[in-house]
């Protein structure tokens, strides 16, 4: 982008602050922020406004107010698609870190506190033969069915909106009747839905308290999706027997309670972080930039 557009880039890497991100508004015809650089309404409606597009480096785009970039001639566009694989080969991390509860034990490991191999030594649960329940039946849901089914033999339940018909690809899997049956019937419950008011707490305290007792819940989705306070609780209840988060509501920071709940498997949101994904995110936005600056349709346009 350097090289072709001359672009100005965030040498640093770090997230930009509001007020950078509102400078940026009024220097540049187009803005490529990353999850981490919210776009606010506030931020985007600044006097002196220049950029008409923006790429974002992602493909999750609920940090960006897109209903103020429709109002104000803002196109948007994401990068679907390119981090499918890696994204579900996390999700699939998480759940057997959880279910063999691999972090705690590297944990006790390091810690020193690590006694020798015993029978009853943090016995965690076998993925075989467990039904799996993805909320949300997009790319990524259905590459991480496609894997627990295939790899672990894992039954497939899923809750969408609409009745969705199988894709080539898809394994075996049923549409649950609603949310509560999924919720109800999964050993594995792991969330594939957008961020955003629509989905903020669908797994609340309500939610949780229906799973089945011991189940897990895994989420690289969104962190909105969750009420943490309502999951720590279930964690040290006991009620779940674990869960695995790569995505928190307001990054960096980890919801209170959450870092020393039983069975909590953290990570600082590394879905997509393959050096194979963020090079073709990378091309998606380009190419994204590219056709807008040479006046064509966008490639991945959401607003
Ligand atoms: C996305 O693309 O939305 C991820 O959360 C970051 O890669």
């Amino acid at each position: 982008m350097q090289t072709r557009f001359g672009a100005t880039l965030n040498a640093n890497d770090t997230p930009m602050s509001a007020d950078t991100l509102a400078h940026a508004m009024t220097e540049y015809d187009v803005l490529c922020p990353t999850v981490g650089d919210p776009l606010p309404a506030g931020v985007l409606d600044v006097p002196g406004r220049r950029v008409r597009l923006i790429a974002n480096y992602g493909v999750g785009v609920d940090h960006i107010d897109l209903d103020a970039c429709r109002r104000l001639g803002i196109a948007v566009t994401n990068t679907p698609g390119v981090l499918t694989e890696a994204t579900a080969d996390l999700a699939i991390t998480l759940m057997l870190m959880a279910m063999r509860r691999a972090g705690e034990g590297e944990r006790e490991l390091r810690a020193g506190e690590w006694t020798g191999w015993r029978p009853t030594h943090l016995v965690g649960t076998a993925p075989q033969g467990k039904v799996l329940g993805l909320i949300g039946w997009g790319r990524i849901a259905r590459a991480m069915a496609r894997k627990a089914h295939d790899a672990f033999g894992m039954e497939i339940l899923f809750h969408a909106r609409r009745p969705m018909t199988p894709e080539a690809g898809d394994p075996p899997a049923v549409q649950a009747a609603s949310l509560d049956a999924l919720l109800g019937a999964a050993d594995v419950v792991s969330l594939h839905v957008p961020g955003g008011a629509d989905t903020r707490h669908l797994i609340d305290a309500a939610a949780l308290a229906r799973m089945k007792q011991g189940a897990f819940l895994i989420n690289t989705a969104r962190g909105s999706v969750v009420d943490h306070a309502a999951l720590a609780g279930a964690l040290r209840s006991g009620h779940l027997g674990g869960a695995g988060l790569d995505v928190f509501p307001a990054e960096p920071a980890i919801p209170e309670g959450l870092a020393d709940a039983p069975g909590a498997v953290l990570l600082p949101h590394l879905g997509s972080a393959t050096r194979e994904t963020r090079e073709a995110m990378g091309r998606k936005a380009l190419a994204n930039v590219a056709a807008w600056l040479a006046g064509q349709d966008l490639p991945d346009r959401v607003a």
